[in-house]
């Protein structure tokens, strides 16, 4: 399923208005993201940051976890922005977000209409995967 002009506008703008809320003093970089769940629901986070670096967080787990803590498992597609040029997501959150498959990714910079369109496996070919 694709979203349409309006669907994906829609979720940049919860990413960018989530992003308004990072918390980012050693980086300077606000991060925002979005994920539309299955379920029609939007879920955003934003990055934190950490006087012990490592401790931070980024945005798309961030949205993940409030999706996932919320019962949502199947998602439709992710908005991320940062930036003044559009940002995709790190390693680490794309290997988060493929445990939940497929997805379509929305990467933009906090302003401005360049928008660029992936899909999660195009972002993340041959992530790993546990059989249990
Ligand atoms: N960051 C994200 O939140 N998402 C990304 O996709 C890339 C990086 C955050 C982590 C850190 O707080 C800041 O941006 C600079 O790396």
């Amino acid at each position: 399923m694709s979203l349409n002009k309006e669907q994906v506008q829609e979720l940049i703008q919860a990413a960018r208005r989530v992003s308004g809320n990072s918390y980012s003093p050693y980086s300077g970089f606000k991060v925002g993201a979005a994920l539309l769940g299955k379920s029609g629901r939007i879920y955003s986070g934003c990055n934190f940051e950490n006087a012990a670096f490592g401790a931070g967080t980024c945005a798309e787990r961030v949205a993940l976890g409030a999706a996932v803590s919320a019962g949502e498992r199947e998602f439709i597609a992710l908005a991320v922005c940062g930036g003044d040029t559009p940002i995709t997501p790190c390693g680490i959150c794309r290997q988060a977000l493929s445990e939940f498959g497929a997805m379509e990714v929305y990467c933009a910079a906090l302003k401005g209409e360049e928008t660029q369109k992936y899909s999660l496996l195009e972002l993340l070919p041959q992530g790993f995967k546990l059989e249990v």
